[in-house]
């Protein structure tokens, strides 16, 4: 395992969409081994594979608490099945997308057809944060970031924010 570098946004490779994987095989588990490792070495609760770079339909979480046990999940090809009628409104933020936060709105509940590590089939029905983040991580495989869901206005601050601390950040490494 291995800790990798997340992408910051902007960045082009953040807006792409990803393939599916043909099977979890053990290149399939090595990345969901690193994503992992670089989700927690980030103190994050969920990364997609674009934010490594990985343009490949895998997302990692653990919404756990920090005092309890870890619960790490791996997705790959994940896939709504069913989401509820009724929404909530939450605050998210990103590694890619360090210290900001917003509040988006979606589905309070919603049921994600997957392969787990073994390569087996499986579903959960998320309730609460895991299904905030859980659509989170999916949004990733479309190239859609969470500020997408936000007015232009304040995405549009938020990623100018974003380019003005990356600009100082290179000319700091010069
Ligand atoms: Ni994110």
């Amino acid at each position: 395992m291995a800790v990798r570098p997340i992408i910051i946004a902007p960045d082009k490779r953040l807006k792409l969409a990803c393939e599916a994987v043909e099977g979890v095989n053990a290149r399939v588990r090595a990345l969901m081994d690193d994503m992992l490792e670089s989700m927690y070495a980030s103190n994050g609760i969920g990364l997609a594979a674009p934010q490594l770079g990985v343009l490949a339909r895998v997302i990692v979480l653990d919404v756990a608490r920090a005092d309890d046990e870890s619960q790490p999940l791996r997705l790959a090809n994940p896939e709504i099945r069913w989401a509820s009628d009724e929404f909530t409104d939450g605050d998210e933020g990103c590694l890619s997308l360090p210290e900001h936060y917003a509040p988006v709105i979606r589905p309070d509940r919603v049921r994600v057809a997957y392969f787990d590590y073994e390569n087996r089939a499986c579903e959960i029905e998320a309730v609460g944060l895991l299904a905030r983040c859980v659509q989170h991580e999916m949004d990733h495989l479309d190239g859609i970031l969470f500020v997408d869901h936000l007015s232009a206005l304040k995405r549009n601050v938020i990623l100018r924010k974003l380019t003005k601390t990356k600009k100082l950040a290179a000319e700091a490494a010069d």
